[in-house]
């Protein structure tokens, strides 16, 4: 098997600003309340002309010009999301077209805010059998237009943006081990009802408000506590590795008590914790694409260190993979 690393990193994160006091002025909140609960201060919105596709098409450009490889170069493009421009096609096609990606197979994946997890696991295979050379993950998300902006038990929890890597043979390191994992008898906790084969739409689903995200946040939060340490410790194992090992963790941005909580169950160094829920929310799937990205590009991971992506989200579905930069 071929070792299998990211060669770039990019992001885009949408120009409007959605702060905690705008919140206040839209539904019953606070600052406070929103600060002490989750640690969020503000998230981005998509503009009204803008889908997933173009948050991907500009995450992608960057990450290939990063990685220093043409489009024509990606020979797999896959797309982690769950607010799809549309039923279909899937984002990873118009995101094909939209870069000039003209080899490239293409698909989406949905698996909520593991799908960037999922997503680089499923890229990681093609290449370390020798299948593809190249692959283009990203994670992008506009949860904005599945928000019930009149629920401030969700509305204040999401954001827009999305993260996007380039994968490729490497060397030295890479992708060391990968886990994912689901329980789907807790699919209710976190939701979208209708507009599928299920509940397809009808003017009684959209006055009743099913087009919008349903979530029990308090049920969640003690499943993904519990979830992600499950998670990080089945990669830790699969790699032969000890928590202490790890360098940083990138894990998913749902809400700084969940991930502290982890880190505190886990023994792990808070300074270890990568975060950047503070500017952003939660971006679903684009959560730890654009913290990797941050994290990356900032400085925080150096060559050689072991970092650990982890996350959790509707399905349920979690999902942990250490790297070796
Ligand atoms: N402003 C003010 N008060 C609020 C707000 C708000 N925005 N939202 C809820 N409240 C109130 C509730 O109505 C409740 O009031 P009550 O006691 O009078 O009934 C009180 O605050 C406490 O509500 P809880 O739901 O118990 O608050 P909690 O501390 O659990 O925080 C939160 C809620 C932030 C949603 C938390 O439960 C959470 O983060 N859950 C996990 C979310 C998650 O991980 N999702 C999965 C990933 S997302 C994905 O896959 C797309």
């Amino acid at each position: 098997m071929k070792k299998v690393g990211i060669i770039g990193v990019g992001e885009y994160l949408p120009k409007k600003v959605l702060t905690n006091a705008d919140l206040e002025k839209m539904v019953d909140t606070s600052d406070e309340w929103i600060t002490t609960r989750t640690g969020i201060k503000e998230r981005r919105m998509a503009a009204k002309e803008e889908a997933t596709s173009d948050l991907s098409i500009k995450a992608a450009k960057q990450a290939l010009e990063r990685a220093k490889l043409k489009p024509e170069d990606l020979e797999l493009i896959i797309v982690a999301t769950i607010t799809p421009d549309m039923q279909f096609p899937s984002v990873s096609c118009i995101l094909q077209d939209g870069i000039g990606a003209k080899k490239a197979a293409c698909f989406d994946i949905s698996a909520a805010c593991a799908g960037f997890v999922y997503a680089l696991t499923v890229a990681q295979q093609f290449i370390a059998c020798g299948t593809y050379k190249n692959a283009l993950v990203v994670g992008a998300e506009v949860l904005s237009s599945v928000t019930d902006w009149k629920d401030r038990n969700t509305c204040v929890l999401f954001g827009d943006g999305a993260g996007a890597v380039v994968l490729s043979e490497v060397k030295r390191g890479g992708i060391i081990s990968s886990y994912l994992g689901s329980d789907g008898s807790k699919r209710e906790l976190l939701m979208l009802p209708a507009g599928g084969s299920r509940m397809p739409a009808t003017h009684k689903t959209v006055d009743e408000g099913l087009h919008y995200l349903k979530m029990q946040g308090n049920e969640l939060f003690k499943i993904a506590v519990l979830t992600m340490v499950d998670a990080a410790q089945g990669a830790l194992k699969k790699a032969g590795l000890k928590c202490g090992d790890v360098d940083i963790v990138i894990p998913h941005q749902a809400n700084v008590r969940i991930i502290m909580a982890m880190a505190k169950r886990m023994g792990l160094d808070k300074e270890k914790v990568f975060l950047n829920i503070e500017k952003y929310g939660n971006m679903s799937a684009a959560s730890t694409a654009t913290a990797l990205c941050e994290a990356v590009t900032s400085g925080r991971v150096k060559k050689g260190d072991l970092v650990l992506v982890v996350s959790f989200g509707a399905g349920l579905v979690c999902g942990a993979c250490i790297i070796k930069w």
